[in-house]
């Protein structure tokens, strides 16, 4: 099927991403939220980072217009009722993921894909909630979108050949590189990275090192582009604690058990960068 209006349900760090790689495609697009204050926040967002790219020359002044001119803002979602292909990318929790599909189910004709970036719940659940689970699919881009490269695409129990292909063939079109995992508790990006982070955080809670010597042997001696602790501040505290938990309940094994420490940051409100203080202050 012919993909020429994408729909984008959240407008926050992964959304607004997603809504700009999307429009640079040549894509139209729709951005989604619940507030106008949260997409005008997204698309400031984007007009920044598309005016700093033409400050770098790497893009011209009318591109960056043009990019902006495919960007429609939302904030009721009767108005993806004229999308292609819809990825939702709200707050990481289960319950307002439900909601949405199954009213994105109601509003989308019947033929559009339903895709989610969530980080880590099963898609065969979010599926369910549809009367389409065969066009219900993961599209999990990185963080910051724009910059990484990977798209990971994850197939459902239900997840049809042809759903897949179009999801595969819009991440190319995205100059993304996507890669395919099948639907386990993290997939495959956060089955890596998480444990990885939460036995950083481990070695902070045991006092093995300070915050900048665990980061600085990840960074200078597995050459990651920045340590585990200030990663978890990027990609949010809270997040990074409820992809754990995702873990630990999915597999029933407390080698993914989360560390106290990140419990205690997040219960008292820090989250990272988002909130001016995580493992470190902003
Ligand atoms: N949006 C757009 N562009 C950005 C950006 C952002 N938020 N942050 C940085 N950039 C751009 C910069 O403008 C710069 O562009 P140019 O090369 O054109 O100048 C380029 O990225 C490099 O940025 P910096 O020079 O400022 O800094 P850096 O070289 O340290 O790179 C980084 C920053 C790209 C974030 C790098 O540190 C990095 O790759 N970190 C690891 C990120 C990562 O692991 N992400 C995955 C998180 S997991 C996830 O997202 C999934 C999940 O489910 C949890």
């Amino acid at each position: 099927m012919e993909v020429k209006t994408f729909g984008v349900i959240g407008a926050g760090q992964m959304g607004n991403g997603i809504a700009q790689v999307a429009a640079m495609s040549g894509l139209q697009v729709i951005m989604n939220d619940i507030k106008d204050e949260f997409v005008q926040r997204g698309l400031n967002n984007i007009a920044g980072i598309l005016a700093k790219n033409v400050e770098k020359g790497k893009m011209a002044p009318e591109e960056r217009e043009a990019v902006l001119g495919r960007i429609k803002t939302s904030t009721g979602l009767g108005d993806l009722a004229s999308a292609d292909f819809v990825v939702e990318a709200a707050t990481e929790n289960e319950s307002i993921k439900f909601q949405l599909f199954r009213e994105l189910d109601a509003i989308c004709r019947p033929e559009v894909i339903l895709a989610t970036n969530t980080s880590s719940i099963p898609i065969g659940r979010i599926a369910a909630q549809t009367k389409r689970p065969d066009k219900v699919i993961g599209m999990h881009f990185m963080n910051p979108v724009p910059v990484m490269k990977l798209i990971e695409v994850i197939r459902g129990l239900a997840t049809s050949d042809e759903t897949f292909k179009t999801t595969w063939d819009l991440s190319l079109r995205f100059k993304k590189t996507p890669a395919l995992a099948n639907d386990y508790p993290g997939f495959i990006a956060n089955r890596i990275l998480m444990p990885m982070i939460n036995e950083a955080v481990y070695c902070l809670y045991h006092g093995v090192g300070t915050r900048e010597d665990i980061d600085t042997v990840m960074r200078l001696g597995m050459n990651h582009p920045m340590g585990p602790l200030a990663l978890a501040d990027l990609i949010g505290l809270d997040t990074c604690l409820a992809i754990m938990e995702t873990l630990y309940d999915g597999f029933c094994d407390s080698k993914y058990r989360p560390c106290p420490l990140l419990r205690k940051y997040v219960e008292a409100g820090w989250l990272g960068k988002k909130s001016g203080r995580g493992f470190y202050e902003y």
